[in-house]
């Protein structure tokens, strides 16, 4: 049997699948598309659009890391592992029938989603940014869909989704995978979709993919894996180390950079950590080697035919920000500075979230710690002089409240001052 996996999307700038081979799959069984043989030849197409890298230019602004085009990309992987990963230049929004003949030609086994919009700020930034988000996404979730039930192929869909789905207010007690048991008016138990909550335009259009994925799976039988991704920290994985063409992206501006990321950047850097109000906001984190790991997983314990749509949460941990903070702090030396927070959530919560799915499958997370800090501290301290010292404060804001308290904190952001060799590019 041919058996092709068709990463979509799989960021060009963020991850690059191994070719190999692998043995069995919990589930896989009952489904003769994916039933793996001892040894199975795996195929990877990367379909990107190569948006992220537009959007680059939009906010004037880089990857910390050299980004090197796909072509020196895949050149340089052919180099090191005699393997060949084929690349599409192809928009899943907007360009159907592209997308369906790709399908219908590779006919893959699975598919990891991974082409969206991926941060809340930008799609905070205003009407354009708010409406490409919803646009882009939605409709390339949509495609895919539609694209694999034309095709025929009953392809099993891997989607990155977020744990923001949840929303970040005090939950009351753990966030279970997805959905949960409730007692419906008159007594009633049934099990649905965890209520959707999200805090931005962004973590909205992941809560439109969950309902696009329960009608094709409901209608037509679709195989779905919805990923529930906490913030993704660290740069490279083992394989994406190998080489400086194949480094990561490393985001560091306040549109596009993630807490823990942002924060062990301003560290190497010496430039205060910019907490967003009280940094009482809990969150759940994953270092990049287990996000692989985890779609790995995934990948390999698909859905029975039949069966409901997947959700794992894919998170290893949860912390405070503020405690983030102070724990990079107490290593470095580096003070915290506290500004208006530029986001509408609340200024305190909880977080507590099951991820026992990943763990039942052999999921060892890794946790937060100095070992892992120190790669990326190794990796701003190499690049430190590609950093633009205007972008690294908060550039969007959730509504108008937010933007004029910011305005109103001038002090605490003026107090944000890098060191003379980049604060003078
Ligand atoms: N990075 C995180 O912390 C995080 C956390 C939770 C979930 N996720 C999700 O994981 C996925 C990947 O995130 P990432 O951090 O690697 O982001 P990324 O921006 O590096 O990767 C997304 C890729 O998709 C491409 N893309 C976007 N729209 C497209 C379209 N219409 N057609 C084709 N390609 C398109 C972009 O060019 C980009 O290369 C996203 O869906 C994101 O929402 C990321």
């Amino acid at each position: 049997m041919k058996a092709v996996l068709l990463a979509l999307a799989l960021s060009t700038d963020a991850l690059i699948a191994p070719q190999r081979s692998f043995g069995g799959a919990r589930r896989a069984a009952k489904s003769s598309a994916v039933t793996m043989s001892a040894s199975k030849k795996i195929l990877v197409t990367i379909v990107d659009n190569l948006s992220r890298r537009n959007i680059d230019t939009e906010l004037g602004c880089d990857s910390l890391t050299p980004i090197t085009h796909p072509e020196v990309r895949l050149e340089a992987w052919k180099e090191l592992t005699g393997k060949t990963i084929h690349f599409e230049n192809l928009d899943v929004a907007t360009e159907y029938d592209r997308l369906e003949l790709l399908m219908k030609t590779v006919r893959p086994d699975s598919v990891v989603h991974f082409a969206e919009q991926r941060a809340a700020p930008y799609s905070q930034k205003g009407a354009k940014q708010k409406r490409y988000t919803v646009d882009n996404n939605v409709c390339g979730t949509h495609n895919l869909l539609a694209a694999v039930v034309e095709a025929d192929c009953n392809t099993h869909v891997v989607h990155l989704g977020t744990m923001g789905v949840y929303g970040y207010g005090t939950s009351g007690g753990e966030i279970p995978e997805g959905y949960i048991d409730v007692i419906l008016p008159g007594g009633r138990e049934s099990k649905i979709l965890h209520p959707a909550y999200p805090g931005s335009v962004y973590h909205t259009t992941k809560c439109l993919d969950a309902l696009l994925f329960q009608f094709y799976n409901k209608n037509d039988g679709v195989r779905v894996t919805d990923l529930h991704q906490g913030i993704v920290w660290g740069t490279n994985t083992p394989l994406t180390g190998m080489d400086e063409r194949l480094t990561n992206r490393f985001d560091y501006d306040g549109d596009y950079g993630t807490v823990l990321n942002r924060f062990l950047m301003q560290a190497a850097l010496g430039v205060p950590l910019t907490v967003y109000g009280t940094g009482g906001q809990t969150r759940g984190f994953i270092h990049v080697t287990d996000t692989a790991k985890c779609i790995e997983l995934a990948i390999n314990n698909p859905p029975a035919e039949g069966e409901g749509v997947e959700i794992f949460n894919q998170v290893a941990e949860t912390r405070r920000v503020r405690d983030i903070a102070e724990m990079i702090s107490s290593n470095t030396g580096v003070p915290a500075r506290f500004l208006a927070n530029p986001r509408q959530e609340a200024a305190e919560n909880e977080l507590d979230v099951s991820n026992r799915k990943f763990r039942a499958l052999g999921f060892e997370p890794t946790l937060l710690n100095d070992k892992l800090f120190e790669e990326v501290q190794d990796v701003t301290n190499k690049y430190k002089d590609r950093c633009i010292p205007t972008k690294i404060l908060p550039a969007s804001f959730w509504n108008k409240k937010r933007a004029l308290a910011a305005e109103a904190d001038g002090e605490a952001r003026s107090d944000i001052k890098l060191p003379e060799a980049v604060a003078s590019r």
